[in-house]
């Protein structure tokens, strides 16, 4: 048996961390031969929610659960964990874009990038999932000095599994046959969700759909998607960004054999800024993920990543004092 590895979940009362929490201490994201130790993290008006949940968690009996911690203090949450799934923060509701999070939500991260610093393990996994996602996980990274800004990550798994799920909808296939989907840049209506190297069983995507549907019709989908949620159940995405949330750091610690889209920072790749927190596609291997090199991206697919680069330039200089 291994021994057990420590995960943060902030927010973990809430409506995601409620989701993801039984279905890590399930075993779905690190797999079932791999004990847990569970560091909790909630604001203190939620603590009885969370040890509310605590007590759900024990009477699972998971097997691979060995224990739970439930706190509203930072560094004892973020004390000596290998991954942390950061989801802690207010959801937007009807009419808001999620960049009208940033001011309440980013002075979040600024705090647990210094607590993560300080406190986890110098190789821990962080993804960001708290709106909006890239830019708080840039926040994070950026008062995170002493860990490696590869270590941090936003969640972009929720838009790549949305568009997946939409081209095998159109061309009456399987998920599983689609291969090489990417959603690049920020997760919000900028970003670019590109079949441009998309196959479905084998066949070029762009062959199969005609272009009219990709652009007018796949791509706002996409886009809006979380909107027509959250204008359905009158709340935002829950379990489709648990599952997501657990998908993305699943492939990254276990490995992948197709790409995945992973919001990082830009070392320049494509062209984009260095030290954006964009979304790039990814191969992951060995707990490592390594952008995809070498796409012909034609003269419209530039146009619409510059696009969402723009706008994550922009959260970038409106966040410039917490970074
Ligand atoms: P929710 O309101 O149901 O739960 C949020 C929880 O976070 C609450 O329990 C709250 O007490 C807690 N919280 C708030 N501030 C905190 C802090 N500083 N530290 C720890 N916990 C804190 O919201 P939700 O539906 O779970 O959504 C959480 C976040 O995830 C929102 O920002 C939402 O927009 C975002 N989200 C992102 C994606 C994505 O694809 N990146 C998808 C869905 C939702
Ligand atoms: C989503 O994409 O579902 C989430 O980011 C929630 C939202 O605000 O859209």
């Amino acid at each position: 048996m291994k021994s057990a590895v420590r995960i943060a979940i902030t927010g973990a009362a809430g409506n995601i961390g409620y989701a993801a929490t039984f279905r890590v201490a399930a075993g779905n994201m690190l797999g079932p031969d791999q004990p847990i130790l569970l560091q909790l993290i909630e604001i203190p008006p939620a603590l009885d929610a969370l040890k509310g949940v605590e007590m759900e968690l024990r009477d699972c009996a998971f097997p691979l659960l060995h224990d739970i911690i439930c706190t509203a203090d930072v560094n004892e949450g973020f004390g000596d964990v290998d991954y942390v799934l950061s989801i802690g923060s207010k959801p937007r509701t009807k009419g808001m874009e999620r960049a009208d999070l940033l001011s309440e939500n980013g002075k979040i991260f600024g705090p647990q990038g210094k607590a993560i610093n300080d406190n986890a393990t110098k190789d821990v996994k962080v993804l960001v999932v708290g709106n909006p996602a890239n830019t708080n996980a840039l926040i994070a990274c950026n008062n995170a000095p002493d860990i490696d800004p590869s270590q941090f990550t936003s969640m972009m798994r929720l838009d790549h599994n949305r568009a997946i799920s939409q081209l095998a909808s159109k061309t009456s296939a399987k998920v599983t046959d689609i291969k090489k989907m990417v959603v690049w840049g920020n997760h919000s209506l900028t970003q670019f969700p590109d079949i441009g190297h998309c196959t479905v069983n084998g066949k070029d995507a762009k062959s199969l759909v005609d272009d009219a549907w990709y652009k007018d019709e796949f791509m706002p989908k996409v886009q809006k998607r979380g909107a027509e949620i959250i204008s359905a159940r009158g709340a935002s995405s829950a379990a489709s960004a648990a599952s997501a949330a657990i998908d993305h750091m699943r492939d990254w610690v276990l490995g992948t054999n197709d790409w995945v889209s992973m919001g990082m920072i830009s070392k320049g790749d494509y062209g984009i800024a260095e030290g954006l927190m964009y979304s790039f596609p990814v191969t992951c291997s060995n707990g490592s993920y390594e952008v995809v090199q070498g796409l012909n991206q034609d003269d419209f697919s530039v146009e619409m990543m510059k696009e969402t680069e723009k706008e994550l330039l922009e959260e970038r200089e409106a966040v410039k004092d917490l970074l």
